[in-house]
């Protein structure tokens, strides 16, 4: 038997009544997932549709039901004006790490610089770096085998030459003094966060970290201090509250000329220092 949209979305409608926000991933999936155009979606009201895109929507239904992510259902996330694979083994990149991004992009460097993204997840940071500098060489560094395939795939996508990926616990397998900029969103949620309720479908490893959500930033900024190039930079993102903290760390490991930045919010969501 064949519906028309209308019949789905006040399905839809019908299970999450008032909720504004899944409409929108509806309507978002149907632009997206299925590659209907505007006309289909909001003019052409009898168009029936075909049985693979009635059970694609029951899908996307039982999908939703269960929590799971949008991006994981599409198997893609915007990021940095690009498209890349992401699924339930990597962290969906979050809009706030764009600013990391741009941070680095608006530095002037020297052609020949290393930079390292440590915790690379989809390679989301990594190869937004790499894309917009294709004269220096970057490195994608993941203690998660299955975060190295995703980003590995991601990096093929972009067919990019100046991409690297580093199988690592940390920096333990790079040389010393051998990196310029280290740049890192590393996990960060207290294990006792009540967020985390909301993030069941996210890989654990990739957000929860011990000492109350600090203490990656401790190992990654004790190993950087040796790692880095003198002179060179370790940048981290962190939580809206964690500037403080993360800044008293990288002091603490011989770190200066320590700053921290707002996100579009106003939180401090970024601390730079030197070594
Ligand atoms: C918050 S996610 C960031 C992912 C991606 N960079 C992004 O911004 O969307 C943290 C990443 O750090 C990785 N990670 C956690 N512990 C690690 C370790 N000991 N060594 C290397 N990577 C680690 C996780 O696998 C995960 O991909």
């Amino acid at each position: 038997m064949s519906s028309n949209l209308n019949f789905y979305k006040n399905k839809v409608a019908d299970i999450w009544p008032n909720d504004q926000e899944i409409s929108k991933e509806f309507i978002f999936y149907l632009k997206e997932g299925l590659n209907l155009k505007d006309t289909r979606i909001y003019i052409d009201k009898d168009y029936l549709l075909s049985n693979e895109e009635q059970k694609a929507i029951e899908e996307f239904i039982s999908h939703k039901k269960n929590g799971i992510p949008l991006d994981y259902i599409l198997k893609k996330s915007f990021f940095y004006g690009n498209e890349f694979l992401v699924d339930e083994r990597v962290l969906i990149p979050r809009p706030e790490t764009e600013l990391l991004v741009d941070y680095i992009n608006n530095l002037n460097f020297l052609n020949d610089i290393k930079i390292l993204d440590a915790g690379t997840g989809s390679g989301c940071i990594g190869i937004s770096i790499a894309i917009h500098n294709p004269s220096i060489q970057v490195y994608g560094l993941d203690y998660s085998a299955k975060s190295i395939e995703v980003a590995n795939a991601n990096k093929n996508y972009f067919e990019l030459n100046n991409f690297s990926l580093i199988h690592s616990d940390w920096l333990s397998s790079i040389k010393d003094g051998s990196i310029d900029i280290i740049v890192s969103n590393p996990p960060y949620v207290d294990s006792e966060d009540k967020h985390l309720r909301d993030l069941i479908h996210e890989p654990i490893s990739a957000l929860v970290a011990s000492e109350g959500g600090l203490g990656d930033f401790k190992v990654i900024s004790n190993q950087a201090s040796l790692k880095l190039e003198k002179g060179g930079m370790l940048i981290f993102e962190h939580g809206y509250q964690q500037a403080s903290d993360v800044s008293d760390i990288m002091r603490e490991n011989g770190f200066n000329n320590i700053e921290s930045f707002k996100d579009h919010q106003s939180h401090l969501r970024i601390t730079k220092g030197i070594i």
